[in-house]
């Protein structure tokens, strides 16, 4: 593949994620860092990625974190559980070096496993994440490489993305399916006193979730611990932060058409806001 030649100028951060679902993680994000500038994108017209294999999620991804380069951002983070489990280590060890070493890419699973640790009582956790998710066992290797005492039970909810991607999060049919997942994962370990929402799509389900989780037991929303990190990454990172310009904007972009994104994202922000349509 031929190298893409890059600006070194400072741009806006990039924020990732197959469909809506990062938008959960970019708000929370503008929140805390609302000076700097965002670009996000979504591949809505491939999503979801949760069922995907390994080889197909890390093409799709690295397509977009290559858009994100090109559209000037110095730093991505990828919104999105699938693709940091499936795709972060390659693009970081293989592609940066060849595209261009000077940029970063970050995910999301990192920043929540290292809050794990306090959280637990019981050092019984449990995942609910896209099957892509379960399957790479990025979340107990990682965990466990902190904290080697938590045992992490997973459960896979195939149907819990296009549900919410489908506007269907708060009808009778999502009751059916989020109170059927919280059971198979209570009932693999009754120890569970820590659920992880390992999947940027899922914060939409909350409501339900909490409705069917036992009192007691902790439910872990990713966007505050991502923005907390990507935070402190900035003050550690001087050099990447210089890069980062400081505009307080934000840019919607989705591989979909924008009269399919715009509803979709409103209810995600709790805002109205413009996308522009992009091709990989
Ligand atoms: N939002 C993505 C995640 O955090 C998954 C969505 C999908 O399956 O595409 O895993």
């Amino acid at each position: 593949m031929s190298k893409t030649v890059l600006s070194q100028k400072p741009g806006p951060i990039g924020v990732f994620d197959s469909g809506y679902g990062g938008l959960t993680i970019l708000k929370q994000i503008r929140d805390l860092m609302p000076e700097y500038d965002f670009i996000y994108l979504g591949d809505n017209a491939r999503t979801p990625y949760g069922t995907r294999s390994f080889q197909v999620v890390y093409e799709f991804t690295l397509q977009c974190v290559t858009k994100l380069f090109e559209m000037g951002c110095p730093l991505v983070i990828l919104a999105c559980n699938t693709a940091s489990a499936k795709a972060l280590r390659t693009i970081q060890q293989i592609d940066l070096p060849r595209l261009d070493a000077t940029r970063r890419v970050l995910g999301i699973i990192r920043p929540t496993v290292e809050s794990i640790g306090e959280l637990t009582k019981s050092r019984h956790v449990g995942l609910l994440a896209t099957p892509g998710t379960v399957k790479s066992l990025s979340y107990p290797l990682e965990i466990n490489k902190l904290f080697p005492d938590i045992t992490v039970t997973g459960e896979a909810c195939p149907i819990w993305v296009p549900l919410v991607e489908s506007g269907e999060s708060q009808s009778a049919g999502a009751d059916y399916f989020v109170e059927r997942h919280i059971k198979n994962l209570l009932a693999k370990d009754s120890k569970i006193d820590t659920i992880i929402l390992g999947c940027t799509h899922y914060p939409l389900l909350l409501d339900k979730i909490r409705k069917y989780v036992p009192q007691g037991i902790k439910i872990i929303s990713q966007g505050e611990y991502v923005a907390t990190s990507l935070k402190d990454y900035m003050k550690r990172h001087p050099e990447m932060d210089a890069r980062c310009t400081n505009g307080s904007s934000c840019r919607y972009y989705t591989t979909e058409s924008v009269d399919t994104f715009l509803p979709n994202a409103s209810i995600f922000l709790n805002e109205a806001v413009d996308a522009d349509s992009v091709t990989l």
